[in-house]
């Protein structure tokens, strides 16, 4: 939805505001402890000294992400590992992006003399001073590593998607139980202050009745050379690679750099993007299990030869660049017999980028918008006798019931409330990698293997299953054209039931 200015101020400011005072004591406490942010939203606290001896696999964009933004205070990088020279350099020089400065920026000189620099995942995991790994390689190499790497004997942190599928989900998840290791997944939504304030007013009852949230995440690659996703191959890295690529489980060293582009790499937009978005939307539902989905995509535009750019005639990819899925989940009051079922949209196209990325929850009594990972806007449904909509400002007052409801205002002062809202929200707001590092090392220091319920990793085997589960069943029902019911065995760890082989999918 476009808003103006204005309307994106109040949105903005509602959010603050509402946030302000459903957590006034919470945010209190958080206050007391800034900078440690995280720590104290996420219930851990800061590791007084010996932070955890970690290995870096894959040190290409994402993985320089995790590299620049790790937090040396829990995490003491001790090597990294990767099979592209030029990724290797780029892990210690940057890339002249401020979001990937490089380890020398960093950590200093005198520190990165230390970090071994290792020319594939195999040699640094030989390593016996490593205790854990963060794994940030293509998707199709995350099951073998991380589990090359649990039984190795150290603790695991893989980017998401968890894995290329669900048995391999649940080979991981046994293989740490088994070498008794952690193994966390990189979905950071569940380490953002951002959705953990949004999934605060949303478990208030702020919204009301939630029955629909739409998501998406669209670009617009129809110019030439704006495929990210599409990249050229250096010298360099072409001659170290082209002959022994093949041992690393891809067939070329294109295959390698533009590993999202195909099925034997990847996953496509559902396992790249949608998973994210999915994940919010069933954390916003209270971390509940899909009941159904269905959807379509194609090679819309990559797909249609003939017209347009030389890049976009010689594309090769197999994956889709429209996707379009619809999912059914459980309300509060689902039963067998009633259709309390919440519609989610989710939409990923590679045409239009108006509305770039983000979730909106539609309630009967507000709606929230999460944009980009970046900020939140909070409106109120207009009812009988009570203003609401795009350019209401907002306040919170206690409802019949003691609950907090949304209340139009006509002129809003900036309260106490809101001011440390919007601090404990941050101007510049982490997406969580850097929390999503420091409850990992925080566990492993504490021996912490308890669920996320009772301040374990918030992201672990089991719930990251479950988010490929969502994105990799979708990919399905748009290749077999059919709307899939999930399973509950498929979610169980321990049952051997996985969608890819499922009768009934592939009937
Ligand atoms: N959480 C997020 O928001 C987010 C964002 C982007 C990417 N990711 C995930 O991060 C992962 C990496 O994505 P990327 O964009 O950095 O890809 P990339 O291609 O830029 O980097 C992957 C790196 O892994 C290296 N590699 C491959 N096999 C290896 C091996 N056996 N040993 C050592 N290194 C090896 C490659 O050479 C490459 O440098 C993917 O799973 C992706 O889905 C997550």
């Amino acid at each position: 939805m476009n808003l103006t200015p204005v309307e994106r101020q109040i949105g903005k400011d509602n959010f603050n505001e509402a946030v302000g005072h459903s957590r006034r004591s919470f945010l209190k406490g958080v206050a007391a402890t800034v900078p440690t942010l995280g720590a104290a939203y996420f219930g851990y606290s800061q590791l007084t000294g010996n932070p955890v001896k970690t290995g870096f696999i894959g040190t290409g964009d994402e993985g320089s992400v995790l590299l620049t933004q790790h937090p040396p205070a829990y995490m003491d990088i001790v090597a990294i590992a990767d099979i592209r020279p030029t990724n290797r350099d780029r892990a210690f020089f940057g890339d002249g992006n401020t979001d990937r400065v490089g380890l020398i920026e960093k950590l200093g000189r005198d520190k990165v003399k230390s970090i071994r620099r290792y020319n594939s995942h195999s040699e640094l995991l030989a390593d016996s001073e490593i205790e854990a790994v963060v794994i940030a390689v293509p998707l199709n190499q995350h099951a073998p590593i991380a589990i090359e790497a649990l039984k190795a004997g150290k603790h695991v942190l893989t980017e998401k998607l968890m894995a290329h599928n669900i048995s391999q989900c649940k080979e991981m998840i046994k293989v740490a139980r088994e070498k008794n290791r952690l193994l966390a997944v990189g979905h950071q939504r569940h380490y953002s202050v951002l959705y953990d304030n949004c999934n605060d007013l949303i478990r208030n009852g702020l919204l009301g009745d939630i029955k629909f949230i739409r998501a998406s995440w669209h670009r617009n690659n129809s110019f030439p050379d704006r495929d990210s996703w599409n990249k050229s191959i250096s010298r360099e890295d072409r001659q170290a690679l082209e002959k022994t690529i093949t041992e690393y489980g891809f067939d070329s060293v294109e295959q390698l750099i533009n590993w999202r582009l195909y099925n034997k790499t990847g996953g496509g937009l559902m396992a790249e993007l949608g998973s994210h978005q999915l994940d919010a939307c069933s954390i916003f539902l209270g971390k509940v299990h899909p009941l159904a989905v269905q959807g379509y995509g194609g090679k819309n535009f990559y797909g249609v030869k003939g017209v347009g750019s030389p890049d976009k005639q010689n594309d090769t990819r197999e994956i889709d660049d429209h996707v379009y899925v619809t999912f059914e989940f459980p309300g509060p009051h689902y039963q067998d017999d009633n259709d309390d079922i919440v519609i989610v949209t989710y939409s990923s196209i590679n045409t239009n980028r108006l509305e770039p990325y983000g979730e909106t929850v539609f309630g009967s009594r507000g709606t929230l918008m999460v944009l980009q990972e970046q900020e939140a806007l909070l409106y109120k449904e207009a009812g009988p006798g009570s203003a609401g909509g795009l350019e209401q400002r907002l306040s919170l007052i206690q409802g019949d019931d003691g609950g907090p409801v949304l209340q139009a205002s006509a002129s809003l002062a900036p309260t106490a409330q809101a001011g440390v809202a919007a601090d404990a929200v941050g101007t510049k707001v982490s997406r969580g990698y850097t929390e999503e590092m420091e409850h990992f090392c925080h566990c492993i220091r504490t021996n912490n293997y308890s669920p996320p319920s009772e301040g374990g990793l918030r992201c672990n085997g089991t719930v990251a299953m479950g988010d490929a589960i969502m994105a990799l069943t979708s990919n399905l029902a748009m290749k077999h054209k059919k709307r899939i019911v999930f399973k509950e065995e498929w979610f169980d760890p321990d049952s051997p039931a996985v969608p890819e082989d499922d009768p009934e999918v592939l009937a």
